[in-house]
C-alpha cells in the first residue's frame, strides 16, 4: 500500500534501494528515488518491481539526503508521471507519500485555477504542489491543515539538510543511528542502520536531520519522544534455500509454534492473559480482513464451543455498517499480521468509541493496532514477506486458541507440544503432481462442513491470490442450492474433510458431484477406505491430529497446493499481481 523511506547519511543510493526492497511487500507497481547532494536532486524512477529501479541508479558512494518509494496504485495508473517522488511547480521541493487525500480534487481544480500544471493523476502530486519553493515548518503546517486524508509523508527541499515529515492514519517512525537518520514506513528499514526508533502518532509533523529531531503534535506543540529500542531479530531477508518466500514461510509454522509455546508459557504473557480474564464481558467479537479474518473464523469455533457467550466474528470493513450492539461489555479482538490494515483500524476506533474492550492479536508489537488496543498478544511468527499469508494464519489460529483455553482454564501447552511433534507439511509429490493438473483449469471449488468449511475459505484465498485461478469456497451442504449449476467436467472441487462426524454427509455432497462429471479431489485427515477412496479422483492424506488443530494441520498442504500451482503456471507467488502484503488505504 505504497511504502516510504528516507535517509540522511552516506551511501544514499544503495541504502534507500535496500529500503525499497523491504518496503517492496507494500505495493510494486512502481518505484523511485530522490537524492539531494549540494543544491541538486538527482530522481531514478521505474514501473514494475523494486528490482526494475536498480539498474537506472548511478551509486555515489558520498552523503547525501534522499527519499525513496514504492507504489500501489490507487489513484492514476501504473506509469513513470504516477511514480514517486513528485515535486512542487518550482521542482526545488520533492516529496514521497503512502495514504490516500480524499479531497484532492478540489485541491487539484484550485491549484489548476492557479495555473499549476499537473505531470500525473495522483493525488500526491496534489501534495507536491501545495508546496511552495520554501520548505519549512510553517509552509507545511499550512499545507497539511489542507489535506483531508490519511499521509505518511517525507519532504525535501533542494534549500534544507532537513527530511521533513508528517503523519496521519498512516504508519511512520523515524530511526536512529549513529552516522545516519531515517524516516520509514515500517522500521524493519532501519535494521543495520539506526539502534532506536520513535513512533509519529496521527497528527505529528516536523523535521530531522542527523543530529536533532524537531516534532509537533496535532495541537501545534513541540514535543519530546522517547526513542524505543530496535528489536528485529525477527527479520527474514533470506530464502535459505527456499525457491520463495512463501514456501519458506508455510515452513515457518512449525518455528511459530514452537515459538509460541515457549514464549505463552512465560510469566509476563500468563499476566497479560489474566488481564484479559478479569475483564468482564458477555460477547466477543473477533474482527479482520482477509486471511486475518478466516483465522477470525477459526477463533469463532473455538470460543463457541467453549464459552456459553455470544462470539461472532465480523469482516472490518463491514463492522461499522451492521449496527452491532457493542458496549463496554463487549471484548472486541482485531486480528490483524501487519497490525497497521487500515479497514481493521477503523473498525478498532470504531469499537473503542463504543467502549468496547479492545485487543489486538498482531505479527507487530510496534503497529498501530497493537499500540491502539489495550493489550496485544502477539503471533510470535517473525516477518512474513510472501503477500500471500500462511504462517501468519497458522500462529494466529494458535493464539485463539491459546485464549480460549486461558479463557476457559484449560491447559493448552501439553496440546500444543503434541501437536508440534505430529505436524504434517504433506507430501511434495502428491502435491506437485496434483497442481500440475490443476494450473489448467480456469475454475475450482472448495468445499468443507464446519471448521473444513473455514478452512475451503481460506485455502480458495490462497489459490486465487497467487494463482489468478477463479476459485470460491461453498459450505457443503449449501451446493445443491445453486452452485452444483456450475459443475461439469471443467470444474474440479477440492472436498476438505478432518471431521469424522461430518463425513457421510460430506461424502454425499461429493457423490452428487461426481453424478455431474466434476472432477473430485478430497484433502483429509481421516481413516478412509479404499472403496470411498475410489470416488475420488485424487486423494492427499495428511495425518490425524487433535480436533481443534485439524483446520492447522490440512492448512499446510493446501497452502503448498497454492504454492505449487502458482510455480506451474511459471507465477511468482511471493508477488501476486494486484495486490500489497499491508494495506493501508480503506
Ligand atoms: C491484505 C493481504 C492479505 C491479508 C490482509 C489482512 O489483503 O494481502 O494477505 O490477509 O491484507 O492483513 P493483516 O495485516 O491485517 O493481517
Amino acid at each position: 500500500m505504497c511504502g516510504i523511506i528516507g535517509y540522511i547519511g552516506g551511501n544514499v543510493e544503495s541504502n534507500l534501494y535496500l529500503g525499497l526492497e523491504r518496503l517492496e511487500y507494500r505495493g510494486y507497481d512502481s518505484s523511485g528515488m530522490v537524492i539531494k547532494r549540494g543544491s541538486n536532486f538527482t530522481t531514478y524512477k521505474a514501473t514494475g518491481v523494486v528490482e526494475k529501479l536498480k539498474p537506472t541508479i548511478k551509486e555515489v558512494a558520498t552523503f547525501g539526503i534522499g527519499l525513496a518509494h514504492t507504489r500501489w496504485a490507487t489513484h492514476g495508473g501504473i506509469s513513470i508521471e504516477n511514480c514517486h517522488p513528485h515535486f512542487s511547480s518550482c521542482g526545488d521541493t520533492a516529496l514521497v507519500h503512502n495514504g490516500i487525500i480524499e479531497n484532492y480534487e478540489e485541491l487539484k481544480g484550485d491549484l489548476i485555477k492557479k495555473g499549476k500544471y499537473f505531470y500525473g493523476q495522483t493525488d500526491s502530486e496534489v501534495i507536491a504542489k501545495l508546496f511552495d519553493c520554501k520548505l519549512n515548518i510553517n509552509n507545511l503546517r499550512r499545507v497539511r491543515e489542507k489535506l483531508i486524508g490519511s499521509y505518511a509523508l517525507a519532504i525535501i527541499s533542494k534549500n534544507s539538510d532537513y527530511i521533513y515529515f508528517a503523519k496521519n492514519k498512516s504508519p511512520l517512525y523515524i530511526g536512529l543511528g549513529n552516522d545516519c537518520a531515517l524516516i520509514a514506513s515500517d522500521p524493519s528499514c532501519f535494521v543495520g542502520f539506526a539502534d532506536s526508533y520513535i513512533t509519529l502518532e496521527d497528527g505529528d509533523y516536523g523535521k530531522f536531520s542527523k543530529k536533532e529531531v524537531i516534532i509537533y503534535d496535532k495541537n501545534n506543540k513541540i514535543i519530546k519522544k522517547q526513542p524505543e529500542k530496535l528489536d528485529f531479530s525477527f527479520i527474514n531477508e533470506e530464502l535459505s534455500g527456499y525457491s520463495h518466500f512463501m514456501l519458506k514461510e508455510i515452513y515457518q509454522s512449525r518455528i511459530a509454534l514452537e515459538k509460541i509455546i515457549e514464549v505463552y508459557q512465560s510469566y509476563a504473557m500468563k499476566e497479560k492473559l489474566e488481564i484479559l480474564k478479569n475483564k468482564e464481558f458477555d460477547r466477543i467479537y473477533l474482527i479482520g480482513c482477509g486471511t486475518a479474518y478466516h483465522a477470525g473464523l477459526i477463533g469463532e469455533s473455538y470460543m463457541r464451543d467453549a464459552f456459553n457467550i455470544d462470539v461472532f466474528c465480523e469482516i472490518a470493513s463491514e463492522i461499522i455498517y451492521k449496527n452491532l450492539n457493542i458496549d463496554e461489555k463487549s471484548l472486541c479482538i482485531f486480528i490483524s499480521q501487519s497490525g497497521e490494515t487500515a479497514d481493521t483500524l477503523s473498525a478498532l476506533e470504531y469499537c473503542k468509541n463504543r467502549g468496547g474492550i479492545v485487543v489486538s492479536i498482531t505479527n507487530t508489537e510496534y503497529s498501530s493496532i497493537a499500540h491502539k488496543a489495550i493489550l496485544n498478544f502477539p503471533i510470535l511468527a517473525g516477518q512474513e514477506k510472501a503477500v500471500a499469508s500462511t504462517k501468519a494464519y497458522f500462529a494466529q489460529c494458535i493464539v485463539l486458541y491459546i485464549i480460549t483455553n486461558y479463557l476457559k482454564g484449560i491447559d493448552y501447552i501439553f496440546p500444543l507440544q503434541n501437536f508440534k511433534r505430529q505436524i504434517d507439511f504433506g507430501d511434495d509429490n502428491i502435491l506437485k503432481s496434483l497442481a500440475s493438473k490443476l494450473a489448467n483449469f480456469e475454475k475450482v471449488f472448495f468445499i468443507g462442513r464446519k471448521r473444513d468449511y473455514i478452512t475451503a475459505k481460506e485455502a480458495s484465498l490462497k489459490l486465487k491470490e497467487i494463482t489468478y485461478i477463479f476459485s470460491s469456497a461453498e459450505p457443503s451442504g449449501e451446493l445443491k442450492h445453486g452452485v452444483i449449476a456450475l459443475i461439469d467436467k471443467t470444474v474440479p472441487v477440492i472436498v476438505i474433510a478432518t471431521d469424522e462426524k461430518v463425513f457421510n454427509k460430506t461424502l454425499n455432497n461429493a457423490c452428487e458431484i461426481k453424478a455431474r462429471g466434476g472432477k473430485l479431489i478430497l484433502f483429509t485427515t481421516l481413516n478412509i477406505d479404499n472403496e470411498i477412496e475410489k470416488a475420488f479422483d485424487f486423494v492427499v492424506k495428511v495425518n490425524k491430529v487433535s480436533q481443534a488443530f485439524m483446520p492447522l494441520q490440512i492448512i499446510l498442504s493446501l497452502q503448498k497446493l497454492a504454492y505449487f500451482t502458482a510455480v506451474a503456471k511459471g507465477l511468482d507467488p511471493d508477488k501476486p499481481r494486484n495486490l500489497a502484503k499491508s494495506v493501508t488505504v480503506e
